[in-house]
């Protein structure tokens, strides 16, 4: 997960059970870097006291329309004006009813209106609260303004019951609130696709041939394309990684499913950033049955699966940026200006999987990238998240 650093985030807590998760949402948000000034509604008041979030942030905590800043400027529209985020986290139907028609009658919806920054909303409620179509007016008035809904999910309510209204996990909202804070005018309207993980190559109904690939790499340069504001689809090999939200997932597990989905998914897409580990071969034959053991050896016939990249080459030319990886163990630079040429590439990021903080199942990597007519840039070890935005900003680039 990204951090937050130097971002001044509002937390505005309203009165729905799922309120409680809040306090765990604004210690994230302190130790992922933000400051967080809270403010909590009447009803949330009735839930939770303005101590927990007081502990948490070690600063105020705001709760009356009259409340001011140490400065003694009017904390409603000082706070809004300060703010980066306006993230509202649970949302309940009264206050989005109040945020929807620019009623300033308590301090949070104040706030809203006295702000300029992007709202985020995390709207959790009864499901019949949530399905009136009062709040569905109310929801798709914010959105069509600009604001970032995410969630509410179906999941257990605290009527005991499952249906949608549960607020969305803490991750989420977390993505939406870094979505807030990151759009690019450069991203607007683009859609990126990317591969990330290894393709399995099945070999019987039981084994496959694999690779080491965690599938980080990818996962981390689509959410850093989601935060900019891309409309972004993940294609991926098996992995163990949550979906991130705001991204539509597309699971391929062989290369060749992975082909038709990439294919079809780049036909007027901005940009191809091909971070899977396709394999280059698979079984030439797979086994209706589990394959036994004979008590003698077994060789295995092997024929070579498309390369994907250079495919979306040969079909769509450049009308998109294509950004591949080279992860080499030796030779590593020549051998990635070698594929930047054969692939059509745009750019190449080459690593060395042989060193330490590099490649597989790491959380660092350390990356040369590499572009046509001799460009280069080589990047110092880093955090997958840090690295994906170097790519992405030369994307950006590339976009111009
Ligand atoms: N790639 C691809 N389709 C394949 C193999 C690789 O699209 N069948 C992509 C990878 O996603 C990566 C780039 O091509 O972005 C380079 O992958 P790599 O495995 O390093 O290259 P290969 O062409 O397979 O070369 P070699 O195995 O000889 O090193």
């Amino acid at each position: 997960m990204g951090r937050f650093d130097g971002k001044r985030v509002v937390l505005g807590v309203t009165g729905s059970i799922s309120c409680f998760k809040a306090a765990q949402l604004c210690s994230t948000l302190v130790q992922t870097g933000a400051d967080v000034d809270v403010i909590l509604t009447a009803a949330a008041r009735e839930f939770l006291t303005p101590l927990t979030f007081q502990s948490l942030t070690r600063r105020p905590v705001y709760t009356s329309l009259y409340d001011v800043l140490p400065d003694l400027s009017s904390a409603h529209v000082a706070l809004g004006a300060q703010a980066d985020v306006l993230l509202i986290c649970p949302a309940s139907a009264t206050t989005l009813a109040r945020l929807a028609h620019g009623s300033a009658e308590d301090m949070l919806s104040c706030t809203a209106l006295a702000s300029k920054a992007p709202l985020v909303i995390a709207p959790a409620m009864n499901v019949n609260m949530w399905e009136h179509p009062a709040t569905r007016a109310n929801v798709a008035l914010l959105r069509e303004r600009g604001a970032i809904q995410v969630g509410p999910v179906v999941g257990h309510l605290a009527e005991g019951i499952s249906a949608m209204g549960r607020l969305a996990p803490l991750e989420d909202v977390l993505a939406a609130t870094r979505l807030a804070l990151g759009r690019r005018p450069a991203w607007e309207g683009r859609r990126v696709v990317v591969t990330a993980g290894g393709t399995q190559e099945p070999l019987d109904p039981v084994r496959y041939i694999g690779n080491r690939s965690s599938g980080k790499m990818g996962y981390a340069i689509a959410e850093a394309a989601r935060d900019r504001g891309a409309r972004v689809s993940l294609i991926a090999g098996p992995t163990a990684l949550p979906h991130p939200w705001g991204v539509e997932v597309r699971l391929a597990p062989t290369a060749r499913e992975m082909l038709d989905a990439v294919l079809a998914a780049c036909d007027g897409a901005d940009a191809l950033i091909m971070a899977a580990a396709v394999a280059d071969y698979r079984p030439a034959g797979v086994a209706e049955h589990k394959i036994k053991k004979t008590g003698v050896g077994l060789e295995l016939r092997l024929v070579q699966n498309p390369d994907i990249v250079a495919t979306v080459h040969a079909t769509y030319g450049d009308r998109l940026v294509k950004v591949g990886f080279a992860a080499e163990s030796q030779d590593v630079l020549a051998e990635a200006g070698r594929k930047l040429d054969a692939k059509g590439l745009h750019l190449i990021c080459a690593n060395d999987v042989t060193e330490p903080g590099s490649g597989f199942g790491t959380d660092t990597n350390r990356v040369t990238l590499i572009g046509r007519n001799g460009w280069r840039e080589d990047l110092p070890v880093m955090a997958k998240e840090a690295v994906a935005d170097r790519i992405l900003d030369r994307v950006e680039q590339l976009f111009s």
